[in-house]
């Protein structure tokens, strides 16, 4: 099978004679501005430098000496660029076969030896999970697939909030005035309501937080006393209460590992900044000055009464991820909130040169934002009617809605339910993941399950609208029957959807150097729109025969591609809705 951008790189390489290591790293791929101008473009800014000479004249000489042949079509100087236009019937081949046949980069990668760390979801447990956990849980999930797509090794960390002083407040509240069996009939809620009463009852009772520092110290101090039994008992209600939004949202992790956690791992690294001398007093608390870096605010790594921090327990995390998945990035999919928090964290880790500092990543994303129902006006999710937003109440609302859908558009679809729970779920999903991260999101019910916007519904459509053509068929199952005897030349008419098609491999690249998830989720929609107008203007089913089965590979590698980008930002494909 032909790859056709090693096909192109080698084919400029042999004519532009013998290239240097140097030179052959400087020749860049690039789509073009306009897709009317050319499939790629190669950049001759970087050769030109080598070389000495000027871009444009370097890309009309090697357009000039370029021969096509049976990949390539042509090449055309553009000023600095040369784009070149691949023979519809080799990209036809390249893309229908490599993705029925499942080669990267529509399908995994060989691993690369590559390690990423990707820490996210990470709630505080004993407090609800609420909409910024969501943007997290979801676009972490997707950064990991999308990785494990390309080769890497992916450990999917969930720093579950475990340990602290806002752990210690939800203890301190339970034991005062918790109830097991309320407990037991709705752990979330319960544990909400008690949340927002400490919350309450310390505004006027400030011997409340006393009381939850004491508590915390006692957890602290490692004995098996009654703070330790009571942290194993909410921390394990708390988990069991998430399991259930983890599953209908298919996310799972590599690694459980809260805050609590590094109880015995934070002392070594507070030792490592005493020896360099850089854990200063101040106020009777340990600190980082951090100035020099530009951050006003020194990093709290003790208290006055000798308590850990979430920096330290941060940092303690930072040296246990390095020494144990030597990873190449260590990504923190956390609210934008945060930044400072991360400024903070890589500024104290370069302060003593540790070498991992510039693997840490903050992944920030913008809020989740509701229409208020009284102003009209976009804001915060959670802050609807002051109450917590419960994520499973909001999957059942989603799932509710679509089965109202399905009941009017398709009374007869067998298994609705189920087909009810992956659209409504992965209209969720894809609405978070469909606009540039740091954007905030706008939860609006209408937008995101319209089936003929640019929704999840709208992919899936497609995906289902070609799963039918291939039932009707009756088409067969195999790549290799698929793919027999095909004349390519029958697909030539198919170029936008094959182009699109095969953007698959550099957009999920570029997602994943960005860690920006939309990428995928935005090709998604396009190709999806380029396979309603294909199907418009063409016939599958009463082709001829020979066109007929040119047009069936193509719509089994549509619908197999799909499948795939969907996957990998986490919503399901169907085949009937
Ligand atoms: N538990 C924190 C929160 O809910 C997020 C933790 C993010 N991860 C980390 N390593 N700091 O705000």
């Amino acid at each position: 099978m032909i790859d056709l951008k090693t096909h192109l790189e080698s084919r400029v390489a042999a004519t532009l004679g013998s290239l240097s290591d140097e030179e052959r790293g400087a020749l860049l791929l690039m789509p073009p501005k306009n897709r009317d101008h050319g499939d790629v473009a190669l950049g001759c800014f970087q050769l030109a430098k080598l070389r000495k000479a000027a871009p444009p004249q370097i890309a009309n000489d090697l357009a000039a000496a370029f021969e096509p042949d049976e990949v390539i079509e042509s090449a055309t100087a553009a000023g600095p660029f040369v784009n070149f236009k691949y023979r519809r019937s080799a990209l036809a081949e390249a893309v229908v076969g490599g993705i029925l046949h499942e080669a990267a980069p529509f399908g995994p990668a060989d691993a690369t030896g590559t390690s990423i760390v990707i820490d996210f979801s990470s709630p505080n447990i004993a407090k609800p999970f609420h909409m910024g956990h969501l943007r997290s849980t979801v676009i972490g999930a997707a950064l990991g697939r999308i990785h494990r797509h390309l080769g890497s090794t992916v450990h999917g960390v969930n720093h579950l909030g475990d340990w602290g002083m806002p752990f210690a407040k939800m203890m301190t509240a339970y034991m005062k005035w918790g109830e097991q069996s309320e407990l037991d009939a709705n752990p979330m809620r319960y544990m909400f309501s008690l949340y927002v009463r400490y919350g309450q009852e310390a505004k006027n009772d400030p011997s409340l937080d006393e009381e939850a520092a004491r508590h915390f110290k006692a957890l602290e101090s490692g004995e098996d006393n009654e703070e330790r039994r009571m942290w194993q008992f909410l921390r394990d209600e708390s988990l069991k209460a998430f399991q259930g939004p983890y599953d209908r949202l298919q996310v799972s992790f590599d690694h459980i590992t809260g805050e609590s956690f590094y109880e015995d791992k934070m002392a070594p690294v507070l030792k490592r900044y005493e020896d360099a001398g850089v854990l200063v007093e101040s106020e009777g608390a340990e600190v980082v000055e951090l100035k020099e870096f530009g951050i006003k605010v020194p990093c709290i790594l003790r208290k006055t009464d000798g308590t850990t921090l979430y920096h330290t327990r941060d940092l303690a995390a930072v040296a246990y991820r390095e020494a144990e998945f030597a990873p190449h990035r260590l990504l923190y999919v956390v609210g934008a909130e945060q930044k400072l928090h991360f400024q903070q964290l890589i500024a104290v880790l370069k302060k003593i040169d540790d070498p991992v500092a510039p693997k840490v990543e903050h992944v920030p994303f913008g809020l989740i934002l509701a229409k208020s129902e009284e102003t009209g006006k976009w804001e915060k999710f959670a802050s609807r009617g002051g109450n917590a937003i419960f994520l499973d109440e909001v999957l059942d609302e989603a799932v509710a809605n679509v089965r109202g859908i399905i009941a009017e558009k398709n009374p007869d679809l067998e298994n609705a339910d189920e087909v009810a729970e992956k659209i409504g779920v992965g209209a969720i999903v894809f609405n978070d993941l469909k606009n540039g991260r740091v954007k905030d999101v706008k939860f609006d019910w209408d937008s995101m399950l319209n089936f003929d916007g640019e929704t999840g519904p709208y992919v899936q459509y497609a995906g289902a609208r070609l799963s039918s053509i291939l039932r009707k068929a009756d088409a067969p199952d195999s790549a290799a029957s698929l793919l027999e005897g095909i004349d390519w030349k029958l697909l030539e008419d198919a170029a936008p959807v094959l182009l699109t098609l095969h953007e698959f491999g550099p957009t999920v690249q570029r997602a994943a150097e960005q860690s920006e998830p939309s990428a995928v989720t935005n090709l998604m929609i396009r190709i999806a729109s380029e396979i309603h107008s294909y199907l418009r203007d063409h016939h599958v089913l009463r082709a001829d025969d020979e066109t007929r089965r040119a047009r069936l590979a193509l719509v089994a590698a549509s619908r197999k591609l799909l499948a795939t980008g969907l996957g990998l930002i986490g919503v399901q494909a169907v085949d009937e809705m």
